[in-house]
């Protein structure tokens, strides 16, 4: 089968279910009232090593006709956090996920934990198992869908990086701990659970 794309968009769930597993950054963020946004982003990688940078993709419109909070947010405020998403936390990362209005703050209306952050005035969730703690590098405005739907890219740079230390063992990761969920097509998710070494050539 071959697609081409155009505006028929049928290509559009079998594009997103091959770029997969993608991470979710769980991105949280502060309004002009200081508000603290948080909502999931699967349009999420790293970019770069050395300095670290992040990636993320809000695309299309909130509930409220208005860019997404993140997106706005970020603007406005240019710092974020990029929350891991772990097994125990995938349910409220989910209901998280729901368009509330810009004045209405994710973490107050379902009861989600946060603590300070150390570089950056957004705080983190607390059971999150890690964060980046990121300044804005770039917005980039990307072309919009037929319809004028927008598509930004955020690049951040990570400046600092929380990792609970439950989560590491003999100074490595321990995935088995860390518990990541990542997002597939449709409305799967993925968990690790065969990992594998190789070399790379010398
Ligand atoms: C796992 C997951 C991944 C998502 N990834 C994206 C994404 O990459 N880009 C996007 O625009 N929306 C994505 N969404 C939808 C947003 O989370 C949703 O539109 C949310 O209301 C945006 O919140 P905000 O307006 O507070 O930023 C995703 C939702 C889920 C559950």
């Amino acid at each position: 089968m071959f697609y081409e794309v155009t505006d028929k968009n049928d290509w559009l769930t079998h594009f997103k279910s091959l770029i997969v597993p993608r991470p979710i950054g769980w991105i949280s963020s502060k309004n002009n009232n200081g508000q603290i946004n948080l909502a999931p982003y699967s349009f999420f990688n790293a970019i770069a090593t050395i300095p670290p940078m992040v990636v993320i993709g809000p695309g299309g419109y909130s509930k409220s006709g208005n860019n997404k909070d993140t997106l706005l947010n970020i603007k406005n405020n240019p710092e974020f956090v990029c929350n891991f998403v772990s097994w125990d936390v995938k349910d409220i990362m989910n209901e998280s996920s729901y368009s509330f209005d810009n004045n209405e703050s994710e973490i107050e209306k379902l009861n989600i934990e946060t603590e300070n952050s150390t570089m950056v005035s957004i705080p983190r969730v607390k059971l999150s198992p890690a964060h980046f703690e990121c300044t804005l590098f770039k917005i980039i405005d990307l072309p919009s869908d037929s319809k004028g739907n927008p598509n930004h890219l955020i690049i951040g740079n990570i400046i600092g990086i929380n990792i609970s230390d439950k989560i590491i063992k003999n100074d490595r990761i321990d995935i088995g701990e860390l518990k990541p969920i990542s997002r597939m097509g449709y409305d799967e998710y993925a968990l690790i659970n065969t990992i594998f070494s190789m070399k790379r050539p010398k």
